[in-house]
């Protein structure tokens, strides 16, 4: 059965009172990726991380209370989520520098190389632009860094079938692997999670700029 298209609408840009709504199902609904794809980062004392589409920001404040990151960043276009996971942060207990902006992934507000840990989870289908996403996020990301992304892989056949065209872009993985390439990152591994039943259809990229490269 196909995803309400109203539902599918805000999952990509959460808006008012439904969006607030949503946005808190959706906290609760992508916990066990979230939590894979951080493990993936091995965040360290120090790191300067970023989440791309932070939404409610969980991912972000689990980053900011792991350990002593130098910072923990998180930007998304929806007023709904920045303020949400703005409020969120307020009430963290964590002395880390935790700093929310309004953006999408095509303009970063950070200037170039400031963080060497990145994510991004349950965002590609909405971004204008695959590729000019991922130059973006090649630009912030320091020589050396890591930038962990996790979506559903246009290949399943159960996403296509269920997630409305026109707001969900189905990326192949083959796509999203060649396009990650281009932008200037290497593959670190494959690091899906294939013997949990709930993270089985998702695929986690582990990608790594080069050290050397500007
Ligand atoms: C399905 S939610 C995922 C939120 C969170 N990352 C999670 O795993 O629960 C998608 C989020 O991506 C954000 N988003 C939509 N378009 C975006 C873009 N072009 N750049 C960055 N974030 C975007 C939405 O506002 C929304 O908060």
């Amino acid at each position: 059965m196909k995803r309400p298209r109203f539902i599918a609408q805000q999952s990509s840009h959460p808006q008012g009172l439904v969006g607030n709504v949503i946005a808190r199902i959706m906290a609760a609904e992508t916990v066990p990726e979230n939590l894979h794809a951080l493990s993936l980062l091995e965040l360290q004392a120090g790191d300067r991380f970023l989440d791309i589409g932070t939404g409610h920001g969980s991912a972000l404040l689990k980053a900011a209370q792991s350990c002593e990151l130098d910072l923990a960043a998180g930007i998304d276009p929806s007023t709904v989520m920045v303020n949400l996971a703005s409020r969120r942060a307020r009430v963290a207990t964590t002395t880390v520098d935790i700093q929310i902006k309004q953006a999408t992934v095509a303009s970063i507000p950070f200037p170039d190389r400031s963080f060497n840990k990145l994510l991004t989870v349950h965002t590609i289908y909405f971004w204008d632009e695959l590729r000019r996403g991922l130059e973006e996020i090649f630009r912030v990301t320091a020589p050396g860094g890591l930038f962990v992304s996790c979506f559903r892989p246009g290949e399943d056949q159960s996403f296509r079938d269920s997630f409305p065209d026109g707001i969900y872009q189905k990326h192949s993985k083959t796509d999203v692997l060649n396009a990650t390439q281009r932008a200037g990152f290497t593959l670190a591994r494959n690091a899906d999670h294939p013997s949990d039943e709930r993270l089985k259809p998702l695929a986690f990229v582990v990608a790594k700029k080069p050290v050397g490269v500007l």
